[in-house]
């Protein structure tokens, strides 16, 4: 029998125990990586990358992330490749994967990484769609183990835009099983489809009625852009809908003192961040851009059957 493939196209993907031994995984990768210490695990495989937005800490992280583990990866711009061109989906996905090991797609529509993952004979990692992006919970959740332990029975507040990301923070709260406190204005609610799932599968979630009461006991604050890739001419609108929604010095005095603040980056300071939470003493942004090199590496081995 064909053995069934994994794909991570959202983090309902993994189990709860799954997920956490990526994060432990990636741990010990940053460790072996910081010491010296060789670990090329996916030695002689390929990754394929499918961009069809823009990435610095995605391509960085997964292509030194496959060449850390002995592998290799190989960047698919969609203004390159036939893909671009219209070949169709399902004929581009039985091609590339019969190449390769795995692939991983950044693009815009969702439902193009699920028809892919569909017709691919390997596994397809979901690396940010207009509705989702997984692997950056990974990291996020990883660097919160890191600085303060497990996030399990944590608060996690929620503040902006009801995007991929806060989509990803809602699946992430069945996996990882913190509350989640989100915060959105009038029209820039989170998708109910998500939310429901979500809920239906234990999820805490409380949608709360402004910034303040969402930060409330958080040990945690995030937030992102205002306006996403493929957004960029709503950005003025969006500007003064989200005004009160900027995670300041004021908005963190109503978290616990030892709340982290975590933004996926990148980042626009005196929109959605003040300069000072961003660049201050709780902000662990960096570790968090880092972690996704480590986490994403334990991903891949957990997809290859290494982990
Ligand atoms: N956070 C994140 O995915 O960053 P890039 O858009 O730079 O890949
Ligand atoms: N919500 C942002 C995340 C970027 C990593 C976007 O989709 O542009």
């Amino acid at each position: 029998m064909k053995p069934t493939i994994k794909h991570f196209l959202t983090l309902l993907d993994v189990s709860p125990e799954e997920a956490n031994n990526i994060v432990q995984r990636g741990i010990t990768l940053k460790a072996k990586q910081k010491n010296g210490e060789a670990h090329p695990t996916l030695a002689g495989k390929a990754l394929a990358m499918i961009f069809d937005k823009a990435s610095t800490r995605t391509r960085v992280s997964f292509e030194t992330g496959m060449f850390q583990l002995g592998g290799h990866a190989l960047f698919l711009h969609s203004g390159t490749t036939q893909l671009g061109r219209g070949e169709p989906v399902e004929d581009s996905a039985r091609v590339i994967s019969s190449m390769v090991d795995m692939v991983m797609i950044r693009t815009f529509d969702h439902a193009m990484v699920e028809k892919f993952a569909e017709f691919s004979s390997v596994p397809v990692i979901n690396a940010l769609t207009d509705l989702t992006h997984p692997c950056q919970i990974l990291a996020d959740v990883m660097t919160f183990v890191e600085h303060r332990g497990a996030i399990q029975g944590k608060t996690v507040a929620w503040i902006g835009d009801g995007n991929n990301m806060a989509h990803s923070w809602i699946n992430g709260s069945v996996t990882f099983g913190y509350t989640l406190n989100i915060a959105t204005p009038d029209g820039y609610a989170v998708d109910e489809d998500v939310l429901t799932l979500a809920r239906s599968k234990g999820a805490k979630i409380n949608i709360c009625s402004s910034p303040q009461e969402a930060v409330q006991g958080a040990d945690l604050v995030t937030t992102d852009v205002w306006a996403s890739m493929g957004q960029e001419e709503e950005q003025k609108i969006r500007e003064a809908a989200f005004k009160v929604y900027q995670v300041n010095t004021a908005l963190m005095s109503h978290a616990n003192d030892d709340a982290l603040f975590m933004h996926c980056l990148p980042a626009h300071r005196g929109e959605e961040v003040s300069s000072d939470v961003i660049d201050g003493k709780q902000s662990v942004v960096w570790d968090e851009a880092e972690n996704r090199l480590h986490a994403q590496k334990a991903l891949m081995e957990f997809l290859m059957g290494v982990l």
